[in-house]
C-alpha cells in the first residue's frame, strides 16, 4: 500500500503502532509528545521510565496503554542547527528505525507525526521530504500500512502536492 497522509490528532488514529516525536529523557514533553502521555495514561510512563532514555534517531517500543494504537514506538528526531550538524541523517534514521521496530514486531500499521518540525525546529519543507521519500524507499520493499499524520491544513496541502 502507498503511503497515506492523513489530516489531525495522532492519538486517535487506530494502527498497530504511533510513533512519538520525543526528546532522549523518553519521560514526556509538549507538542505531540504530550498529547501521547496524556491520552495513554500514566502506564506509559512507567514503562518509559524503564527504557534509560534513547539517542537521537534511534526508536524504542512500548505498549499503547489508553491509545487506540497497540504500541508506541517513541524516537527522537534532531534538534535543528541550520542543517549542517548531520540533521538529515538523524532525521532519516527516525524513520528508518522506527519502520525496521515496527517490521521486527511484525506488525502491520504504523501511523507517523512530522518529527522535528515542531518544537525541534526542522524546516517544514525539507522535514516533509525527508518523511516522504524515506517511507517511500522502504515501501518499495516491505508490505506495510504507513501513515503520516499532520496537525495542521497548509502542512497536509504541502504534503498532498509533493505526493502527486
Ligand atoms: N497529532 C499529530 N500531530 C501533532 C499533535 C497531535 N496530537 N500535536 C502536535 N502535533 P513537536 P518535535 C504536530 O513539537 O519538533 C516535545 O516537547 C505539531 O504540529 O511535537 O519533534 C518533545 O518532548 C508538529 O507539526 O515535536 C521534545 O522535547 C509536529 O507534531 C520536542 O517536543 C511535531 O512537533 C520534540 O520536538
Amino acid at each position: 500500500m502507498p503511503l497515506k497522509v492523513l489530516r489531525g490528532d495522532i492519538t486517535k488514529v487506530q494502527v498497530d503502532a504511533i510513533v512519538n516525536a520525543a526528546n532522549k529523557t523518553l519521560l514526556g514533553g509538549g507538542g505531540v509528545d504530550g498529547a501521547i502521555h496524556r491520552t495513554a495514561g500514566p502506564e506509559l510512563l512507567e514503562e518509559c521510565r524503564t527504557l534509560g532514555g534513547c539517542e537521537t534517531g534511534q526508536a524504542k517500543i512500548t505498549k499503547g496503554y489508553r491509545l487506540p494504537a497497540k504500541h508506541v514506538i517513541h524516537t527522537v528526531g534532531p534538534v535543528w542547527h541550520g542543517g549542517k550538524n548531520n540533521e538529515e541523517k538523524l532525521l532519516t534514521d527516525c524513520y528508518n528505525n522506527s519502520l525496521a521496530l515496527a517490521k521486527e514486531h511484525n506488525l502491520k500499521s504504523i501511523a507517523f507525526p512530522f518529527i522535528s518540525a515542531g518544537a525541534y525546529g526542522y524546516p517544514k519543507e525539507q522535514a516533509l521530504k525527508v518523511a516522504i521519500s524515506t517511507i517511500k524507499h522502504f515501501l518499495e520493499e516491505n508490505e506495510m500500512e504507513v501513515y503520516l499524520v499532520l496537525f495542521d491544513e497548509a502542512t497536509f496541502s504541502m504534503a498532498e502536492k509533493m505526493l502527486k
